[in-house]
């Protein structure tokens, strides 16, 4: 079984990058499993909560959540042609202590998936993860894209996809990057 964990860099209800991850994970294909989380409960950074109180438990959780994963997929939505703070926020926290990085982050494999209702489909954001996945020391996967422009004729009101093109490249898109990571891990 290959694990795959969604992340949706998204709180709001009807998040269209909530509901690209749902439906990654009710249309994953056999032998897949996947898991999904979001970033509720995740505090702000703060380096001097951090000294006097350790890492807090929704940040503990889903770190174990990552390190149980074969590979991870950012379901990124794009604020100001750029990553929300909210996600860079909780990797950022992922990333401490620093020590923690090489069992988080290095040589586990990592993908970029967005939808925005613009006409670029996160593009922006998705670049912007680059650098940090880099400064990780992550596997970014790059055999395939999925940016999914004008989300709003692809979703309905409650965040759920309704697109079927959408829906089979989304399909296409955790299958290959599963396949990969299943193969790297020697599943
Ligand atoms: C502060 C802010 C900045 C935004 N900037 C962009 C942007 O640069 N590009 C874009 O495509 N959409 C932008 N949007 C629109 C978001 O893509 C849209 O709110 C989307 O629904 C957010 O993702 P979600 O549905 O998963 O919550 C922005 C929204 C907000 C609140």
């Amino acid at each position: 079984m290959v694990k795959i964990l969604g992340i949706s860099g998204s709180l709001r209800k009807a998040s269209f990058n909530t509901g690209l991850m749902k439906a990654a994970a009710a249309g994953a294909h056999e032998g897949v499993e996947f898991e999904t989380a979001t970033l509720h409960g995740i505090p702000l950074y703060d380096g001097d909560v951090e000294a006097s109180d350790g890492i807090p438990e929704a940040v503990t959780a889903l770190k174990r959540k990552v390190m149980a994963a074969d590979g991870v997929i950012l379901f990124t939505p794009e604020y100001n042609n750029s990553i929300p703070g909210v996600f860079k926020n909780a990797i950022d926290w992922l990333s401490r202590p620093s020590a923690d990085i090489t069992k988080v982050f290095r040589g586990r494999h990592f993908a970029l998936a967005g939808a925005s209702p613009g006409n670029f489909g996160t593009i922006l954001s998705q670049n912007a993860w680059l650098p940090v996945m880099r400064t990780l020391g992550a596997e970014l996967w790059s055999g395939k894209r999925l940016m999914l422009p004008r989300a709003e004729t692809l979703f309905d009101q409650d965040g759920r996809l309704t697109d079927a093109e959408a829906a089979d490249r989304l399909r296409a898109f955790v299958k290959a990057f599963a396949d990969f990571a299943g193969a790297e891990s020697g599943r």
